[in-house]
């Protein structure tokens, strides 16, 4: 039987991962930004936010309503690291990842067309949103492997 609480697992990393797709997206847009794609880059950058404020209010929901029996699981199995070090490390990189996204379609509302400095910041921040969004993905399967290495057989 397929569980609401499982069904809220895989989605939160969906919206995770089409963040981090559509900041591909913007980030190729805007090494390339011109008349015919300003617009493009504006949208994606706003979607960008949108799925990223998804994955946290879903995850977050995860989080405070699930996580309690997996974090049990992962302390008593052999990478209770995956809990100590890497969702502690999660917990604390979605702030960042949040702060980053909902600050992309600000700076990307500037001129990007002619404006040399307001397209490396929309690079900059989006770059740095790719990476700390793999490195969401990563812990994530990391703290999975946590949970599944705790109730294999030994
Ligand atoms: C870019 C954003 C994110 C990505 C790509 C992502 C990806 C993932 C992946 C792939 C997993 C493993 C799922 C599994 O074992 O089946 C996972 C687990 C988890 N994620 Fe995320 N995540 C993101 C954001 C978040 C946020 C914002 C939260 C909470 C506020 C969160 C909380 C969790 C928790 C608690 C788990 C552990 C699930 C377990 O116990 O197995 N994640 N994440």
């Amino acid at each position: 039987m397929i569980k609401f609480a499982d069904v809220a697992l895989m989605t939160h990393a969906t919206f995770g991962m089409l963040c981090i797709i559509a900041s591909v997206w913007v980030f190729v847009d805007t090494l390339n930004a011109s008349r015919g794609n300003v617009v493009r880059i504006k949208l994606m950058s706003r979607a960008v936010a949108g799925f990223m404020w998804l994955a946290f209010l879903v995850g977050g929901y995860w989080y405070v309503t699930y996580y309690y029996a997996d974090k049990a699981l992962i302390l008593k199995g052999p990478w209770p690291f995956a809990h100590h070090l890497v969702m502690e490390t999660k917990e604390h990189l979605v702030i960042m990842l949040l702060l980053l996204t909902t600050f992309l379609p600000i700076a990307a509302s500037g001129n990007l067309v002619a404006n040399k400095s307001a397209r490396n910041v929309v690079l900059w921040v989006v770059g740095l949103i790719i990476l700390t969004g793999m490195l969401m993905e990563g812990s994530g399967a990391i703290i999975g492997m946590g949970v599944k290495l705790a109730v294999l057989p030994k």
